[in-house]
C-alpha cells in the first residue's frame, strides 16, 4: 500500500511547493511511482516541474467525480493532476476519500501540495499518513507552526523543514529555539535549507534540485534524503 504525506504550513511562501516537488522528484527518481496532488488552485507545481504553455480543464475535481482528470507526467514515474478551482460540492468531498484510497493503491507515494482549503484539507489531513512541515525561522511562522501542531495530529507529524535559512543571529536563534522545543519528540527538525538564489535558475530550466551536481544542489539534496528517511 502506498503512503500519502501531505506538505503543509499555513503560512504563504514558506517553501510548500518548493519542498513537494523536491521530494516527490527524488522519490521518482528512486524508482517509486508518485502522484502529486494539491489543495491550491494556483498549480504552481507546473512552475517547478513542467515548461511549455499549460492549460487544463480536468483535474482532482473531475477525476474524483467522473474519472475524467487530466494527469500529467513530469518525468519519469512522477505525475501531477491539477486542481480546477475552490469550488467543492459535497458529493466531491464525500467521494475523495475512496479516491485516495484508489492512490494508495496505484502509487507508492501521493504528496499533497496543500494550502488552507479548509474543507478540502480536511480530507487530505485524515487520510494522510505523515505531514511535512516547511517554515522559516522566525517568530510569526514558528507560532504558526506551534498552532499547527496543536491542530493535527501530531502522531502524523514527521519532520519539520526550516527554510530559505540565513543563518542571522536571530534566525540561528529561532532555529536552535525550535530544535530546543521539540527535542523530547519524535519529530525530526532537519538541518536549515538555506535561502540560496540557485532556485531562481532552477525555476527557469524546471528542472528538479536533483539534476544539478553543484555543492549547493548537493547540500539540499542530503538535507531531502534526510526528510524522505522519515517518511
Ligand atoms: N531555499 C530557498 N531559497 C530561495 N528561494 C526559495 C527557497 N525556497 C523557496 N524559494 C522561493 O520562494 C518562493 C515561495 O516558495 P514556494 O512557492 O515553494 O512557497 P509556498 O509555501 O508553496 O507558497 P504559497 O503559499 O504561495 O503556495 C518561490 O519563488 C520559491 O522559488
Ligand atoms: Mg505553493
Amino acid at each position: 500500500m502506498g503512503k500519502i504525506i501531505t506538505i503543509k504550513n499555513n503560512k504563504g511562501g514558506v517553501g510548500k511547493t518548493f519542498l513537494t516537488t523536491q521530494l516527490a522528484s527524488g522519490l521518482a527518481l528512486a524508482e517509486n511511482k508518485v502522484l502529486i496532488l494539491t489543495s491550491d488552485s494556483q498549480n504552481n507545481v507546473f512552475d517547478y516541474l513542467l515548461s511549455g504553455f499549460l492549460e487544463f480543464k480536468n483535474g482532482l475535481k473531475a477525476e474524483v467525480s467522473r474519472k475524467e482528470g487530466e494527469y500529467f507526467r513530469l518525468s519519469k514515474n512522477l505525475y501531477f493532476l491539477p486542481l480546477e478551482d475552490n469550488k467543492f460540492s459535497n458529493q466531491f468531498l464525500k467521494n475523495l476519500p475512496v479516491f485516495l484510497d484508489e492512490c494508495r493503491e496505484e502509487y507508492d507515494y501521493t504528496i499533497i501540495d496543500s494550502t488552507a482549503i479548509l474543507k478540502l484539507d480536511a480530507v487530505f489531513l485524515e487520510k494522510t499518513d505523515s505531514i511535512i512541515i516547511p517554515t522559516y525561522a522566525d517568530e510569526v511562522t514558528l507560532k504558526s507552526v506551534i498552532n499547527l501542531l496543536k491542530e493535527v495530529d501530531i502522531k502524523k507529524v514527521k519532520a519539520i523543514v526550516t527554510n530559505r535559512y540565513r543563518a542571522s543571529q536571530n534566525q540561528k536563534k529561532y532555529y536552535e529555539a525550535l530544535k530546543a522545543d521539540l527535542k523530547d519528540s519524535p519529530i525530526f527538525i532537519s538541518k536549515p535549507i538555506n535561502h540560496v538564489s540557485f532556485l531562481e535558475n532552477m525555476l527557469d530550466s524546471k528542472k528538479s534540485i536533483w539534476q544539478f551536481s553543484n555543492k549547493t544542489a548537493e547540500q539540499i539534496q542530503e538535507i531531502l534524503l534526510d526528510v524522505i528517511e522519515q517518511i
